[in-house]
């Protein structure tokens, strides 16, 4: 079955130009200003841009936490991801008691059945020991090529840095890129204490204790590491100006490091956990300030940081009230589960489906970042960057045909309803946005159209990743 695209703007991170897009099946097959077609679908573009699907490498889906679960699943992620444009998600394997091969084995079960979109996997790496050195090795058989350690989490998800040091070590021997959560534990750990001590159990508190200097001072550190290690590291989640200084150093004394930022650090501070509702915002690492999201702005504008992720990871305001999710009645417990202790809220946002349509009003409608960087943030770059280009990421003959028509011209007062998670609430409520994906593809198959859902549940697939680019 042919299918082509006319008359659009076509959108790589090298270039635009108007002209056709053909896919044959689930491949593209030709690009031009002017492509023949004897018989099949025409989509007339003319006013749209087509862009290559989003990748959005940094997404929990299914994650336990805190006695609940994050609320979108692989299917109902998914769904939003396109809704938003994002047609590749990676999202983390959690490192159970068995051999990391049976963790993935676990995750699979549960993703390949439900997925809705193509999906990727990082390792998540919690605990260390000499087997697990050796197991690591093998993750790039099994398709997983990045592991993820923690700074911070003591005594649950955190490696001391020795344990860091030699993951890192053993990761860039086998060209495998190793994520870091960047923050201090022990610092995190005191402050917690002292504030529960001293009473304080509002959200607030959540970002008083985590404060950003352990944020910078855990890039650096995170940055040395992987220097002595000799290996290629990504800063995940950065949320803070000192991190863009750090990582412009580490890159500027040739380590082989690069970073993502995400769209709540952008937009919001800490003030927003001062409201009545202040437990919506409440994410690890926290929202900061204004000054942080101007350096972070600075950061995506100028290529310091590589790429724009969403670190989704969903749970209800009120978990006690359902909502309903295609024609059923959901509640999955969320933020309530901390109203009277800020260490109980679930740390997450929701923000998948978000991402792009926030980047293009508010970076490519004030000018601020031009079509070419917006493919390469939302796409190009986490696909090189994770082993998925050329499939993915790119418009070109041979690559998966994974394309977004995008209406420059649509204005939504965006929120809950537009967005398509699974919960309750939308952080960008009431927002005027300019600029949304009108038909998404994936793989040749419409995903959306006209703002209908055409997906299904298993019609996504696991890619097996290669090694990433360094950039
Ligand atoms: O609050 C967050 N970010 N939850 C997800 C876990 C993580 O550290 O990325
Ligand atoms: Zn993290
Ligand atoms: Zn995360």
């Amino acid at each position: 079955m042919k299918t082509i695209i006319r008359n659009g703007t076509i959108v790589t991170a090298e270039g635009s130009f108007k002209g056709d897009l053909l896919m044959e099946g689930e491949i593209i097959t030709e690009i031009g200003e002017s492509v023949f077609l004897d018989s099949g679908w025409v989509f007339d573009a003319e006013g749209m841009f087509v862009l290559p699907g989003g990748v959005d490498p940094h997404v929990h889906l299914h994650l336990p936490m805190a006695g609940t679960v994050s609320s979108d699943d692989y299917y109902t992620g998914g769904k939003a991801a396109a809704f938003g444009g994002t047609t590749t998600v990676i999202d983390f394997v959690s490192q159970g008691p068995g051999t990391l091969a049976d963790s993935v084995k676990a995750h699979r079960e549960l993703a390949d059945a439900t997925a809705s979109v193509d999906y990727a996997s990082h390792m998540n790496i919690t605990h260390f020991n000499d087997q697990i050195g050796e197991q690591i090795a093998d993750l790039p058989g099994l398709g997983i090529t990045s592991i993820k350690v923690f700074t911070a989490y003591n005594d649950r998800l955190r490696l001391h840095d020795g344990d860091i040091f030699r993951a890192m070590r053993i990761a860039g021997q086998n060209d495998i890129l190793t994520l870091v959560h960047a923050e201090n534990g022990d610092v995190i750990d005191l402050l917690i204490n002292e504030a529960l001590e001293a009473g304080h159990t509002e959200p607030i508190w959540h970002a008083l204790t985590r404060p950003g200097w352990g944020a910078v001072e855990a890039s650096l550190r995170a940055f040395a590491l992987a220097a002595q290690a000799d290996a290629p590291v990504y800063l995940v989640h950065m949320n803070m100006d000192g991190e863009v200084d750090q990582l412009k150093y580490a890159r500027s004394k040739g380590i082989y490091a690069m970073g993502e930022t995400c769209p709540q650090y952008l937009f919001f501070t800490a003030e927003n956990l001062q409201q009545p509702d202040g437990a919506k915002f409440v994410c690890s690492p926290p929202v900061r300030s204004k000054a942080d999201n101007a350096a972070l702005w600075q950061g995506l504008e100028d290529g310091s940081i590589q790429v724009l992720a969403t670190d989704h990871c969903p749970f209800f305001f009120d978990g006690q009230q359902p909502i309903e999710y295609e024609g059923q009645m959901i509640a999955i417990p969320g933020k309530e589960l901390g109203k009277d202790n800020f260490t109980k809220i679930p740390n997450g946002l929701p923000g998948l489906g978000d991402r792009m349509p926030l980047l293009w009003t508010h970076g490519v409608g004030t000018g601020r970042i031009s079509l070419e960087r917006f493919v390469a943030l939302t796409s190009t770059n986490p696909a090189k960057i994770f082993g998925l280009y050329p499939k993915k990421g790119c418009l070109r003959p041979g690559s998966d045909a994974d394309v977004v028509i995008w209406d420059p011209d649509q204005k939504v007062k965006y929120g809950v309803n537009i967005a398509c998670h699974r919960t309750d609430y939308n952080l960008y409520e009431g927002w005027n946005l300019k600029g949304m994906p009108r038909t998404v593809i994936q793989r040749g198959d419409i995903l959306i159209e006209d703002g209908l859902w055409k997906g299904k549940p298993g019609q996504g697939q696991f890619l097996h990743r290669q090694s990433g680019e360094i950039l």
